[in-house]
């Protein structure tokens, strides 16, 4: 099996491939979008879900999102068929550093995807070049809640406290004007959500050949969540302005 397959598995039951429940997605979105009637654009969307959702709520918006993923963007298209919201949606498959819009947007979404930057900052600098005067950046990232171990440290490298990391945003020129901690609550949820499924599909299907790998990968992902980085790991969504500009 390969990356896309075992994803695609894990996240069948919370297809927002990040800690945050539906209520907190929403509030998000809200303060990402106040008019409803924005042009939005999520970088590392994912099968885009964030953009799914807002433009379910609001007739008026339009989105694009951005995704090296085929089978991701392939579900996300079948998705916005099912909701009626397809004519407003475009999907790019492409590098997320190297899309060049046409226009730019009145709020840059990137969740979980800051990998693709090369780290919170970078990924910050990349939406600003996106961003319509008045725009807003809605960015979600880890932070280290408690000192990490070695191992979660090897897992997801370079990360400050929290504090540290809303300073280091707002030092780079920006302001938040809404923000979210995951709870540990959704923590929890994201992480039995994702090994939970990968582990049924697998007990489901016995003569799979692929049923042993998938138990072992459930089996693997849930025993390095709860030895590794369940203590240490945080994450932090912001709505952000730039401060000035
Ligand atoms: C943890 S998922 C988050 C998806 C989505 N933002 C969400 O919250 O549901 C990270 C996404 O980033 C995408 N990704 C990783 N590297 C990328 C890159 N260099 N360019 C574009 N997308 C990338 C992955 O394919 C994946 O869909």
């Amino acid at each position: 099996m390969n990356r896309e397959q075992i994803s695609g598995i894990a996240h069948a039951g919370h297809p927002i491939k990040a800690p945050l429940d539906d209520d907190s997605v929403r509030r998000l979105l809200d303060h990402g979008a106040p008019r409803g009637d924005e042009r939005v654009l999520d970088l590392g969307c994912g099968s885009a879900e964030w953009l799914l959702r807002a433009l379910a709520a609001h007739p008026s918006l339009h989105a694009e999102g951005v995704d090296v993923s085929e089978q991701a963007l392939e579900l996300a298209g079948r998705s916005a068929d099912r909701l009626g919201v397809r004519a407003r949606l475009v999907l790019h498959q492409q590098e997320a550093a190297d899309f060049v819009p046409a226009q730019s947007f009145d709020l840059v979404l990137s969740v979980g995807a800051t990998h693709a930057f090369g780290g919170l900052l970078p990924t910050l600098a990349a939406a600003r070049k996106h961003l319509a005067p008045g725009g807003r950046v809605l960015i979600g990232d880890g932070f280290w809640d408690r000192t990490p171990s070695p191992e979660a440290f090897e897992l997801f490298g370079e990360l400050d406290d929290l504090a540290t990391t809303v300073d280091r945003v707002v030092a780079d020129g920006w302001t938040p004007v809404h923000g979210h901690v995951s709870s540990r609550r959704e923590l929890d949820d994201y992480e039995w959500a994702c090994w939970g499924s990968l582990a049924s599909w697998a007990l489901d299907r016995p003569g799979d050949p692929d049923a042993a790998e998938a138990l072992a990968t459930a089996t693997a992902r849930r025993t390095e969540w709860l030895h590794s980085y369940r203590d240490s790991f945080g994450f932090l969504t912001l709505v952000l302005r730039p401060t000035s500009g």
